[in-house]
C-alpha cells in the first residue's frame, strides 16, 4: 500500500492537541508527516518541525506560506490538519479546500453559523474532504453503540444523556494561563467558551450514535469565575429531530472530574452505558433483563471490528480513537484515487455538515441562554427545509 502524506498547521512544541493528532495520523502507517506550519511564531514552527524530521524547504512559518508551498508541487500533501484556536479554523480551512487539498479540521470548525455554511458549500464545490475531529466517536465502543441503535436493539430511542465535564479549569487563580485564557476570551474561542470547546463534542457524539439531529434546544450558562467573558459551565436541553430528548451537562470547573465525557442512552427496549475513561466496556441493559458488560473486541458488529486493533483486555484508548478517523479518511481518500467506492463504513467519519451543525448548536445555546433558555432552533439554516 502507498503511504499518504500530511501535513499539520498548528499543534506546535507544548499545545494540547497537537501531539495526539501526530501519533494517530502515524499509528497505522497510513499517513507520513511531510509538511507543517506548526506553531504561531514562524522560528518556532520550523525548528520544532525539522526536529520531527520535516525537510526543510516544508518546514514553514505560516499556513500561508505552507499552502503557498504545497499546493503546485506534484507531491503535495494528501491531508492538512488545522489545530489551531478556533477563530483561525475557518480562513485556513477554506484556502486549503479551495486549492483542493483534503481537510482534517478541529472542533468547533468555525466560529460563526455563516462560516460554516461557507465551508460546507466549498467542501461540497470543490469536491475535497472536509472532516471535523470529533475523534471520539473512533471508539469502538461508541461506533458499536452506534450500531446497535441502527439495527433496533434498543427500540425507539427517547433519551440520551451526555456529559462532558472537567476540572482543569477550576483554579481562579491560574484564569489568565495563556493555554487556558484563550478559550474564554470571544476575540480567540469564538460565541462560547465551554459549550464550544467540550459540550459539542457530546452533543455530536448523541447526534452519533442516536443517528439524529438537533433540532431546538433550550440552555442555561454560567462563568463560575466570574471574570471570564465567556460560559464555563452549560447545561443544554435539546429535542432532537427524529423524537430523542438529549440532556447535556458541560463544565470546566467540575474538580474531581477528570476527561468526563460520558453518555447514556435508554431506548424503549433497553439502555446502553459508556464512559471515556474507561473505553473499553460498554454496559446494555435489556428491558427487564440483566447487565451485560460488553468488553472492545467482544462487541458484534463490524463497526466496532473495523475500529479494535489489539486483543481484548490491553488498553487502546484515545490515541487508537483519533486513528480511526485518520484510517476511515485513508481509505476514502485512496477509493478516490483508485477510482472505486470506499469501504462504506469509513463513511462514517464527521464532516463539514456535522461541523455546520455544531456550529448552528452553539450559536442556539448561545442564544437561548441569553433569553432566559427559550426554545430556539438548531438546525443550519441550509438544512431547515423538510
Ligand atoms: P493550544 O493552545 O494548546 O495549542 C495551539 C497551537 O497552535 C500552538 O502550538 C500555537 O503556537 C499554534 N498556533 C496558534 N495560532 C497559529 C497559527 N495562526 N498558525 C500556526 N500555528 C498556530 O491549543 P489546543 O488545546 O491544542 O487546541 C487547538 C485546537 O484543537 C482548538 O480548536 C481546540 O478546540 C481543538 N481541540 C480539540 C480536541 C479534541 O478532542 N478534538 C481537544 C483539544 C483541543
Amino acid at each position: 500500500m502507498t503511504g499518504l502524506t500530511w501535513g499539520m498547521i498548528g499543534g506546535g512544541e507544548g499545545s494540547q492537541i497537537g501531539p495526539v493528532h501526530r501519533i494517530s495520523a502515524a499509528l497505522d502507517g497510513l499517513f507520513t508527516m511531510t509538511a507543517g506550519a506548526l506553531d504561531i511564531e514562524p522560528e518556532k514552527g520550523r525548528d520544532f518541525a525539522r526536529r520531527l524530521g520535516i525537510a526543510p524547504d516544508r518546514a514553514y512559518g505560516d499556513w500561508r506560506e505552507m499552502l503557498a508551498g504545497e499546493r503546485d508541487r506534484p507531491d503535495r500533501i494528501d491531508l492538512v490538519t488545522v489545530a489551531t484556536p478556533n477563530a483561525t479554523h475557518y480562513e485556513i480551512t477554506k484556502a486549503f479546500l479551495e486549492a483542493g487539498i483534503n481537510v482534517l479540521c478541529e472542533k468547533p470548525m468555525t466560529v460563526t453559523v455563516e462560516e460554516a455554511e461557507d465551508i460546507a458549500a466549498t467542501a461540497r464545490r470543490t469536491g475535497a474532504i472536509c472532516a471535523v475531529n470529533y475523534g471520539y466517536t473512533g471508539y469502538p465502543l461508541v461506533r458499536h453503540m452506534r450500531a446497535m441503535v441502527a439495527r433496533g436493539d434498543l427500540g425507539k430511542v427517547r433519551l440520551a444523556v451526555v456529559e462532558f465535564s472537567h476540572g482543569f479549569h477550576a483554579d481562579a487563580a491560574d484564569a489568565d494561563n495563556p493555554r487556558m485564557r484563550w478559550r474564554y476570551d470571544p476575540a480567540l474561542a469564538g460565541l462560547s467558551g465551554q459549550f464550544a470547546d467540550c459540550g459539542i463534542h457530546a452533543l455530536h457524539m448523541a447526534s452519533f450514535v442516536c443517528g439524529e439531529n438537533a433540532r431546538e434546544l433550550s440552555s442555561d450558562f454560567v462563568s463560575a469565575i466570574a471574570s471570564r467573558k465567556l460560559e464555563d459551565d452549560a447545561m443544554v436541553n435539546v429535542r432532537m429531530d427524529g423524537g430523542t430528548t438529549v440532556r447535556l451537562w458541560t463544565s470546566s470547573v467540575a474538580v474531581g472530574s477528570f476527561h468526563g465525557l460520558n453518555i447514556r442512552v435508554f431506548g424503549e427496549k433497553g439502555g446502553l452505558r459508556w464512559a471515556q475513561q474507561w473505553p473499553d466496556q460498554l454496559h446494555w441493559t435489556p428491558l427487564n433483563g440483566r447487565t451485560e458488560v460488553i468488553e472492545r473486541g467482544s462487541a458484534d458488529s463490524p463497526e466496532a471490528a473495523r475500529a479494535t486493533r489489539i486483543a481484548t483486555g490491553h488498553s487502546e484508548g484515545m490515541l487508537v480513537a483519533f486513528a480511526n478517523i485518520y484510517a476511515d479518511l485513508a481509505e476514502v481518500i485512496r477509493a478516490r484515487v483508485a477510482g472505486r467506492a470506499p469501504d462504506p463504513i469509513a463513511c462514517h467519519y464527521p464532516t463539514a455538515v456535522d461541523g455546520l451543525r455544531s456550529i448552528t448548536a452553539i450559536r442556539a445555546a448561545v442564544d437561548s441562554a441569553a433569553r432566559s433558555g427559550a426554545w430556539t432552533d438548531a438546525r443550519p439554516p441550509s438544512l431547515r427545509a423538510g
